[in-house]
């Protein structure tokens, strides 16, 4: 257990007025209360601190701030020392232009969940879609590569999650959304990469199959043993309908639900009623967690020393 007293969550005063002093690594987000990152990473700071005592030093603590501030924040990120920040909604996609590198991966998302600070560099990575390839590994055996998938919904999270389909090598994507305009365009994205980025070997290196498709049609369209990932916002709320007609799709699928609160979703529910494998996106944060913590440390983290903590932590931090 921590000896250190568990920081506050901060403000963009509070940042103003922060005393210089250790390693410093933080999460931003509006809200950023709830965020399960401090505890998750304090937990792998405590145990890498056990192997080598210049980890002491390093803290890990929460900023809620507003998109317009997130400029500011960021220079007083770099003249205080921080060497990492990880960005949760709504900053991932606005902080893009505020970078000096961005990742190709981080790039192809749109989207950028880890700042790290080396030198004077400030660098942009996306670690959603490494958590959501290693969530899969763990949670079925095998993770997206070679398999078929079908994506739910086309909002940020599907855009991380198709550009990670296409970079592991799945045999087919298909994004299916209720608004069949934004998965076109998700898919349009995945096949040929970035804007003004002709090399389709360098976005769809494995050459996936991307289809865009209304969601009812997709029950219909994939075949079996397709990994189901929903990346609606489907399930977050009681009472919330199934992201698809799970009765109508094929057999032997395998269900991952991006979202973690509430533990099991009505579509997992259903997937296990249906006898799937089914996982929830738990592994997904924690695997996102373990890759930024490696990129800022340079060392290995235990993923299940932080699993543990996420499933420890008090429920309203
Ligand atoms: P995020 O950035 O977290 O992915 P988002 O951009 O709000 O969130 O995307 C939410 C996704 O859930 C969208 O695919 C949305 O479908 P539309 O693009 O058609 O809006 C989907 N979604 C939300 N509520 C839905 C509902 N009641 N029925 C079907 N899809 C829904």
């Amino acid at each position: 257990m921590s000896g250190k007293p568990p920081e506050p969550v901060r403000d963009l005063a509070a940042l103003r007025s922060l005393e210089p002093g250790g390693i410093r690594l933080a999460v931003v987000g509006w809200p950023v209360r709830h965020s399960l990152s401090p505890p998750m990473h304090r937990a792998a700071l405590e145990s890498l601190a056990a192997l080598d005592p210049a980890f002491a030093e390093w803290t890990y603590g929460a900023y809620e701030l507003r998109p317009e501030e997130l400029p500011e924040a960021i220079a007083l990120f770099r003249e205080k020392g921080f060497r990492g920040v990880n960005l949760t909604v709504p900053h991932k996609v606005e902080v893009l232009p505020l970078l000096d590198v961005v990742d190709p991966v981080a790039e192809r998302m749109a989207a950028v969940n880890t700042l790290f600070f080396e030198g004077g560099c400030l660098r942009g990575f996306n670690s959603d879609g490494y958590g959501i390839e290693r969530a899969v590994e763990e949670a079925f055996g095998r993770g997206l590569g070679g398999r078929p998938v079908l994506l739910l919904g086309a909002g940020g999270a599907s855009r991380a999650a198709a550009v990670q389909c296409v970079e592991s090598g799945a045999s087919h994507l298909w994004i299916a959304n209720r608004t069949i305009e934004k998965a076109a365009a998700i898919a349009a994205r995945v096949r040929a990469g970035p804007a003004g980025d002709t090399d389709t070997t360098r976005a769809n290196p494995a050459r996936t199959t991307v289809s865009a498709l209304p969601t009812k049609e997709a029950p219909a369209t994939v075949p079996p043993g397709t990994l189901v990932i929903n990346a609606t916002s489907l399930g977050l709320k009681r009472g919330d309908p199934l992201p698809v007609e799970v009765a109508e799709l094929p057999e032997n699928c395998c269900f991952f639900d991006m979202i973690y609160n509430p533990a099991e979703t009505p579509f997992l529910s259903a997937g296990r009623e249906r006898g799937y494998p089914v996982a929830n996106g738990l592994g997904m944060l924690v695997h996102q967690g373990v890759r930024s913590l490696e990129i800022w440390t340079g060392h290995q983290v235990d993923a299940r020393i932080m699993r543990n903590a996420c499933q420890t932590a008090p429920a309203d931090g």
